[in-house]
């Protein structure tokens, strides 16, 4: 768990970026390298790790779907423009993310920015990622806790150690990880990894952050953020 307590750094690749484009495509610019990863179950049906599956040659620039329609997806094919797709962006760049729910247990403080929740589900094991917060001072409670906000790939759990006061956030190679989870048969959204900037069409940088991810299903009321809206209720 010690290389989690460090921050994701990898100044060599800072030119990479990611720009919202208006009713259009996200574009990857700087080498981001393009992933697949699936979500696995552990025996009980609890979701536990992510399992890399295919990785993309590394383009200098290429355009990922977000409209959902693409027949080349994750890439952009130009279906966007035939179905008219109404991409506008919503999410304000701050207001919602500076009222989260602190929970605070005896080792652990866990923030927890609902509207990011995209369903990737790795929060619910143990009892949830709530209750070990609040039972931190049992070592085994405080591991799972950290490993369930780890692998939370939307950001919306960040743990911070109230010793240190540090966060503890995991070290995540810069890329976009296209997210599966075949066990629902649910195509997810795309985790950008390692504080790639997201930029919006006017031009306006959202919050550079570890973990976010990004609508690819074309339905998220927070575009270009996802809100979970891919997962069928
Ligand atoms: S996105 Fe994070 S908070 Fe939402 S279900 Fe997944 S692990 Fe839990
Ligand atoms: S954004 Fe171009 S096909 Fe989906």
């Amino acid at each position: 768990m010690k290389d989690q307590i460090k921050k994701s750094q990898d100044p060599e690749n800072d030119s990479m970026k990611i720009t919202v484009t208006k009713n259009g495509p996200y574009i990857a610019t700087g080498g981001v390298p393009i992933v697949v990863a699936e979500i696995c179950n552990d025996n009980e049906g609890y979701c536990r790790t992510w399992k890399i599956v295919d990785r993309y040659p590394v383009r200098e620039e290429c355009a990922l779907c977000r409209c959902g329609h693409s027949e080349n997806r994750p890439f952009c094919d130009g279906t966007h423009a035939k179905t008219r797709f109404n991409g506008t962006e919503t999410a304000g760049n701050e207001p919602y993310l500076s009222h989260p729910e602190i929970i605070r247990g005896p080792e652990l403080e866990l923030t927890d920015y609902h509207e990011l929740c995209v369903h990737a589900r790795f929060c619910m094991r143990a009892g949830g990622i709530w209750n070990l917060t609040e039972q931190s001072g049992i070592p085994e409670a405080r591991d799972t806790a950290i490993e369930e906000a780890c692998n939370c790939p939307s950001g919306r759990l960040v743990i911070r150690d109230r010793r240190s006061e540090e966060l503890v956030e995991p070290v995540l190679e810069k890329s976009i990880v296209v997210i599966e989870y075949p066990a629902k048969g649910e195509h997810g959204p795309l985790w950008v990894r390692g504080e790639i900037p997201v930029v919006s069409a006017d031009g306006k940088p959202y919050t550079v952050r570890n973990r976010v991810t990004l609508c690819r299903c074309g339905k998220s009321h927070n575009k270009p953020f996802c809100d979970g809206s891919h997962v069928q209720h």
